[in-house]
């Protein structure tokens, strides 16, 4: 029984119609903001290559959050940027650290704002690497140590989620072990499962200042031509104990987006990441597109694809847009 008698067209008469049979809702509260802590005060930096988004200090970013808890989005993902590095990343850990101490401002402030932290080394490295370099490549074994010092120290300042990022065998279960004995036994870990080299992280190294000064992280990223491997990672990364996984980037992987909702049913984000907002925005600044659709349209196929919340520099006007 096909035409004339079905006509698809019918359900896409009014906006009203296209409302009520729409299979993929897209709100503020499915949006997490990546958030760029530096030093200082009054500071407010615009990211070249990532306009509309700054490296801000500890006050600025206090501000900011009072208006992002407003807006209803999800909640904010912390990434620092400490005014000194060095081989050891000792930056990463230090209970004052930039990051520890931003926590503890934006939790004192808005105590029901949730707060996940990146938790890597390679915005804390002289070298730009995600941990230990020994002999020319990252050790896993001691950059776990490192990992699991930093979700600890995280967890101590009041943040609500660890997100792990650096691609390191291992990490999840070494970092719930580190967060049980020291009794955050009920802080959830976001593992970035599975998480490709990917030159879609290009302006996000401008913003956090965390390039690499030599070669890159393809022996710890995952290899872009993978998608079974990534089923691999995280089936391990829960084995070992994490309570959401992530897939990053996302509008290029939204193959393995599909895969692993339809595989685990662990709650799964996906993290648009910088790449992603800066093609959209420098072709909309050029006129070639159209911005808010192209948010709308991109975070709503990231959703469709079976992400259940988004990290995205888009998150504020999401809420504009649909809040
Ligand atoms: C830290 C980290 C990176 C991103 C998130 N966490 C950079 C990288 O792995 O090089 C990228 C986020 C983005 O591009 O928006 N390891």
């Amino acid at each position: 029984m096909a035409f004339p008698i079905q006509r698809m067209r019918r359900l896409r008469t009014t906006a009203e119609l296209r409302g009520l049979v729409r299979e993929t809702h897209l709100e503020p509260g499915d949006c997490i903001l990546p958030l760029f802590i530096c030093s200082g005060e009054e500071v407010k930096r615009e990211i070249s290559s990532m306009p509309g988004n700054y490296q801000m200090s500890i006050d600025i970013a206090v501000r900011e959050c009072e208006s992002i808890r407003g807006l209803g989005i999800g909640g904010i993902i912390l990434f620092g940027i400490p005014p000194e590095k060095d081989e050891e990343a000792s930056g990463a850990y230090a209970d004052d650290g930039i990051v520890q101490q931003a926590i503890r401002a934006i939790k004192r402030a808005e105590p029901r704002l949730i707060v996940i932290t990146d938790v890597c080394n390679c915005e804390y490295t002289s070298h730009g690497h995600c941990g230990k370099v020994v002999d020319g490549d990252v050790d896993n074994d001691i950059t776990l140590e490192w990992l699991t010092r930093s979700a600890v120290s995280h967890a101590h300042a009041g943040a609500d989620i660890v997100a792990p990022s650096d691609m390191m065998d291992g990490r999840v279960a070494a970092i719930r072990r580190g967060l049980d004995a020291a009794g955050f036994v009920k802080t959830p870990i976001l593992s970035y499962a599975a998480k490709y080299a990917s030159c879609f992280y290009g302006p996000f190294r401008e913003a956090a200042e965390s390039t690499p000064q030599f070669g890159d992280r393809r022996s710890y990223q995952m290899d872009s031509a993978n998608a079974r491997e990534a089923m691999r990672e995280i089936a391990l990364d829960l084995e070992e104990g994490a309570d959401m996984i992530m897939v990053k980037p996302a509008m290029p992987y939204l193959d393995i987006i599909r895969m692993a909702r339809e595989r685990f049913d662990t709650p799964l984000a996906a993290y648009q990441v910088s790449g992603e907002f800066s093609m959209i925005t420098a072709a909309a600044r050029n006129g070639w597109l159209d911005l808010d659709r192209a948010i709308v349209e991109s975070l709503t196929a990231i959703r469709r694809a079976g992400a259940d919340f988004v990290l995205t520099y888009f998150a504020r006007d999401v809420a504009r847009l649909l809040g």
